[in-house]
Order: structure tokens, then sequence, then C-alpha cells
């Protein structure tokens, strides 16, 4: 089995198990972080190029532009820049595991004039910001922690998933289980896009929650 074909059995291994068990990242998080940061120097070049295609559909359908934002797992940081770049006015801060992703992204910034990101190192499972600080929580790819997405989502605020190669995505999870985990923190008005293959599932937290 080469290289490529082990890194995507790793993330849907990883993805699988953290969805069932979040405590089952402890054995996941240095592996993750390895193969990502084995991957940063090559990531823009082995992706699509349209693989944000639909994560861009559905930012196109958020009923009020952000005014912070939090775009998890960025990797070299294109979803940041999307909501950047729509968003003008929005903080955006790109966060991910991976150092050399971390540098790569900042790296790019370097050619973005008049657009505005922080990209972090940060850990999904326990992220640095303070509760209800973001009213856009993305994903593009991402392994989703359910508790800490739903903390650091302002009432109102809206979280979006996207999977560029739809269920053949090596990290992926079905909308039935992304719904599920959502509604039970408080989550509702469920919008699903596609841009094939690419699918992308939109929700609103409860201003009540
Ligand atoms: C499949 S890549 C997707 C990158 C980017 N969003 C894209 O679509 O091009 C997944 C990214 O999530 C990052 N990641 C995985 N687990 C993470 C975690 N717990 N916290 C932060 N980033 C994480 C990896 O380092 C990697 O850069």
């Amino acid at each position: 089995m080469n290289r490529a074909t082990l890194g995507r059995k790793l993330c849907r291994v990883a993805t699988n198990a953290v969805v069932a068990r979040p405590g089952a990242w402890s054995v996941f998080r240095r592996p993750i972080q390895r193969l990502f940061d084995a991957l940063a120097p090559q990531w823009d070049t082995i992706r699509r190029p349209d693989h944000l295609a639909v994560y861009e559909q559905a930012l196109d359908a958020l009923p009020v532009p952000p005014k912070r934002a939090l775009d998890i797992g960025t990797g070299t940081g294109d979803g940041a820049l999307a909501i950047a770049r729509r968003f003008p006015t929005a903080e955006v801060v790109g966060v991910d595991l991976a150092e050399r992703m971390v540098a790569e992204a900042r790296r790019k910034m370097d050619g973005e004039a008049g657009v505005e990101v922080r990209f972090e190192r940060a850990d999904a499972s326990k992220l640095p910001y303070d509760s209800a600080s973001f009213d856009l929580v993305a994903h593009a790819n991402m392994i989703p922690f359910f508790d800490e997405i739903a903390r650091v989502t302002a009432p109102g605020g809206h979280v979006l998933f996207a999977f560029s190669g739809g269920p053949g995505t090596p990290i992926y999870v079905p909308f039935e289980r992304l719904r599920r985990e959502l509604q039970r923190r408080g989550f509702t008005d469920f919008a699903e896009f596609a841009a094939a293959p690419g699918i992308a599932l939109l929700a609103r937290k409860e201003t009540s929650s």
C-alpha cells in the first residue's frame, strides 16, 4: 500500500472513530498531525482546483455577512481566504493542527493585498477561543468536534461542513450524523448544497440555546 492510500485510510479511520467517540482523538492526534505536516508543501497541487466550490456555494447562502468567522482545519488557508474575500468586513481566523500547514497559509497571505486573515495553530478538540465568539464556524474536509463547535458558535451563528469529494472524501461524515449531533446541541435550519462531487451542510444555532 503506498503512502497516499495509507494517508486516506488513516483519515477515514480517525474520522469514524472520533465522531463515534471524541476521546479517541488522543490516539489519532499525533499521526494526523504528522500526515498533514508532511503533505503541507504539496497540498495545493494535489487537490482539485475547484475543491471549495461547494463550500463557497454555502457561503453565498448565509443570510447575513458574519462579523467573526473561524475556518477549522484550514490547511493552506483557502477556506479562510474565501470567507475573507467574500466578507471583507469580517474578522477571519483560520486554525490548523499542523504547523507546516499554518506556515503555508501565512505565506499565501503575502500575495493577498487588502485581505485580512489570522492563521493560528490550534487543536479543534480544545479551541483557544471564548464561548460564543464566532458567528460562522466553517469546516472543509475536516473532522468535526461537536462540543467545541457548539461552544464557540454564537447564538444565531452558522456552522458549515463541506466535503469536496462527497462521500468519497477521506474525511467525511454522513449528513444524517452531522444533523443528529448538531440538533442535540441546539442547531436548526439545515440546508444542503451540491456542486458535484462536493456536498455541504449549513446549520444555524438557535438563539435561545
Ligand atoms: C483534509 S485537510 C483539509 C484542509 C483544507 N480545509 C482543505 O479543504 O483544503 C484536513 C486539515 O485539518 C487539519 N486537522 C486535522 N485535525 C485537526 C484538529 N483536531 N485541529 C485542527 N486542525 C486539524 C489537518 O492538519 C489538515 O490540514
